[in-house]
């Protein structure tokens, strides 16, 4: 029969001739902390110093220049290569009619015309389109004389919170001029990627048939 004692029963360890004590929660985290410092003071001090011009550059992303007309203006800007077409107008242009829904093409918000073409621009990279002519919903009136479209989304009532209202106009102008317009089914199928949360759909397809003299 053994005469050792069970684990549980062994005491912990006193200390006297031992290399070092259990650590205790507070020594885990004190100790943890540190090396934690550490190895952050070692990436800033084992990193390119953020005065040196050439390591700055290094690290800056690569950037275009692009020109292209915007609502029949030449325009012109120096942007990070990722800069969707809706940042473009939105952050260097100021033109933010097209409004930033998803950001990811599931809901039409952005949408504006590319060489007379829908598209989303929050899928568009800007520096694709140089020398492109883009239009957006300030395009469409002529000074003080709204696009037809634009004032058959008033006389319809088209809109409730006024949010996707922009791309709906711009997406409908393309419907019109592509021609899919033959039935309010026709319009409601090509014009299903505007999405109006606000649940107007009955109406805008109302406008668009007005504009493209169905009634
Ligand atoms: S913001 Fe572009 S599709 Fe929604
Ligand atoms: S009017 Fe509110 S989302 Fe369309």
């Amino acid at each position: 029969m053994s005469t050792e004692p069970p684990e549980s029963a062994v005491p912990p360890p006193t200390g006297a001739g031992e290399s070092s004590p259990a650590p205790t929660r507070r020594t885990f985290i004190a100790t943890t902390t540190a090396v934690g410092g550490a190895v952050v003071a070692g990436g800033v001090i084992g990193g390119p110093l953020l005065s040196d011009p050439e390591a700055v550059a290094a690290q800056a992303p690569p950037t275009s220049r692009v020109s292209l007309t915007v609502n029949g203006t030449r325009r012109t800007a120096t942007v990070d290569n990722r800069t969707s077409l809706l940042d473009l107008l939105r952050e260097h242009f100021g033109l933010t009619g097209a409004k930033k829904g998803c950001n990811a093409g599931a809901c039409g918000a952005c949408t504006v015309l590319v060489d007379g073409h829908r598209v989303n621009s929050c899928l568009t990279l800007a520096v694709r389109l140089e020398g492109a002519e883009v239009t957006t919903i300030e395009g469409l009136a002529e000074g003080d004389r709204l696009h037809p479209l634009q004032q058959a989304f008033i006389d319809q009532d088209a809109f409730q919170c006024g949010y996707c209202t922009p791309g709906q106009i711009v997406s409908g102008v393309g419907c019109i001029k592509e021609g899919h317009t033959g039935s309010p089914e026709e319009i409601r199928e090509w014009m299903s990627g505007n999405i109006c949360r606000c649940g107007c759909y009955v109406k805008i397809v109302r406008a668009v048939e007005q504009t493209a003299g169905r009634k």
